[in-house]
């Protein structure tokens, strides 16, 4: 440690600014690596604090960027967050640069050398555009999943793409040494009933929806909510409003004129499509805003918390067979899969037999896995969870942001309120939210920021 006089005699900044080599007490030991830490989310004072620590163990830690640093350790950025930094640095496209997590610099530390980098190490990139880089060096909120520039960070992406596994799951796998499904398959890893659905429907659900299939299912729902409560009215929101081809999922918001008529509504749905087959996976959440209590401000994550339901559907392939339950539609049977040929003798032949119908069975499949959002609104947050859930996200966001900035209003899928006039503003229709925002009225299909 340096003694606190020293210390407090060097500039508060000193992180950045001051190259200060005659406080390297052990000489440097491993000349091939060069370090910088970078302040940025760690702070001035731990900053401070690790390069000490990591003088005093023989390593070179840098206090001013410059063209031999070989390492730069970050803490708390994603790998997009730091190659931005570098890009302001003009080292952007260098990739001698490693990027690098903490942890690699504290395992360094308590083994006493530079410990070998693996990929949990690594801070992992998206690739992302250079339209991306532009809107990314405005905003920092810009900065979404990690992806790395040498592909050790498809592990990250395969294993965030289950539906159920969120970065930080597929996080601690990746540390514990699972990189793809089937590593996971064999960990024994204990997975929560989303996990083992995505798992199971691993290859249905990265398969884009078409619009013919968002069509299909959309009567199925219409259906579902009809029968549970005449009247109720749903619409199909999310990219296929804004006249998308395909999707990752199908969003509906389910509402009924009535007020007060949409409670206890989803339960009865979700029981009915569960009696008719049509699902394979299913999470409600219940609505949880409540005007009164909550007033105008969004909560910080911008989730709504409207009654919900993901669920995963089981969807008929082929038009004709759109209006059939599931169950109607039996699977195939071994007895239509099994060949005449195919009989088995031994144990092997067995095994090669049941390869032989799983792949089959497989190309063979009449119904594949759709990932379905349903809403439930009251009518008088309709028009506002309508233009909420038809995206963009983008196009949400900015429009959110206008509100606040532009017209002292907070706009949210549940309401808008006027901060000035300290009023909430009603309207039935998203024409309505926008003239109350001062803009144009601008339609679904032109959404797609
Ligand atoms: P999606 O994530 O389904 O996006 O959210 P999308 O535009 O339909 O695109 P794909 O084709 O499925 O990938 C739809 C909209 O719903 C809102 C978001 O604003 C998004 O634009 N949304 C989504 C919420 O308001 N809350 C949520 O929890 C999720
Ligand atoms: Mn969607």
């Amino acid at each position: 440690m340096v003694p606190l006089k020293r210390r407090k005699t060097l500039p508060s900044d000193a992180g950045n600014t001051v190259s200060d080599s005659s406080r390297h007490k052990v000489p440097n030991k491993f000349s091939q690596v060069v370090l910088f830490l970078l302040e940025r989310k760690m702070g001035a004072s731990r900053r401070f604090f690790l390069s000490q620590l990591g003088r005093n163990k023989g390593f070179q830690v840098e206090d001013v960027f410059s063209e031999s640093v070989t390492h730069v350790i970050s803490e708390n950025n994603c790998g997009t967050e730091v190659r931005t930094w570098l890009e302001s640095q003009g080292r952007g496209q260098s990739l001698r640069v490693h990027l690098l997590d903490v942890s690699w610099y504290t395992e360094s530390m308590r083994a006493g050398h530079p410990v070998e980098i693996t990929h949990r190490h690594k801070l992992q990139e998206q690739q992302i555009s250079e339209a991306e880089v532009a809107l990314f060096s405005v905003s920092s909120y810009a900065c979404q999943r990690r992806t790395t520039l040498d592909n050790h960070n498809s592990n990250l992406t395969i294993l965030t793409g289950v539906f159920g596994v969120g970065a930080k799951t597929a996080d601690r796998w990746i540390r514990e040494g699972i990189y793809n499904l089937e590593q996971l398959r064999d960990s024994g890893q204990t997975l929560n009933r989303a996990q083992k659905a995505g798992l199971e429907h691993y290859d249905d659900l990265n398969e884009p929806v078409t619009k013919a299939e968002a069509d299909a299912i959309g009567e199925i729902v219409q259906k579902a909510v009809n029968s549970v409560l005449t009247g109720s009215q749903v619409a199909l929101t999310g990219g296929f409003r804004r006249g998308k081809l395909t999707g990752h999922d199908v969003d509906f918001l389910i509402t009924h004129p009535e007020e007060g008529k949409e409670v206890g509504l989803m339960p009865k749905v979700v029981a009915w499509l569960e009696s008719q087959g049509f699902l394979l996976y299913q999470k409600t959440t219940r609505n949880s805003y409540l005007e009164s209590k909550d007033g105008p401000a969004r909560p910080a994550s911008n989730m709504d918390r409207f009654e919900r339901c993901f669920s995963i559907f089981k969807l008929t392939k082929g038009k004709e067979q759109e209006s059939t339950q599931p169950e109607e539609q039996n699977d195939l049977k071994t007895k239509d899969v099994l060949r005449p040929h195919m009989q088995a003798d031994t144990d092997q032949q067995l095994c090669e037999l049941s390869k032989n119908y799983q792949m089959e069975a497989a190309s063979h499949k009449i119904w594949r896995a759709v990932r379905v959002d349903l809403v439930v609104s009251p009518i008088s947050q309709f028009a506002f969870a309508v233009l909420g859930w038809t995206g963009s996200k983008l196009f949400e966001r900015e429009l959110r942001r206008w509100a606040g900035h532009e017209k002292n209003m907070s706009l949210s899928s549940h309401a808008l309120f006027d901060n000035t006039q300290n009023k909430y503003l009603r309207a039935t229709s998203e024409e309505e939210i926008f003239a109350y925002l001062g803009l144009e009225y601008i339609p679904p299909s032109e959404r797609n920021a």
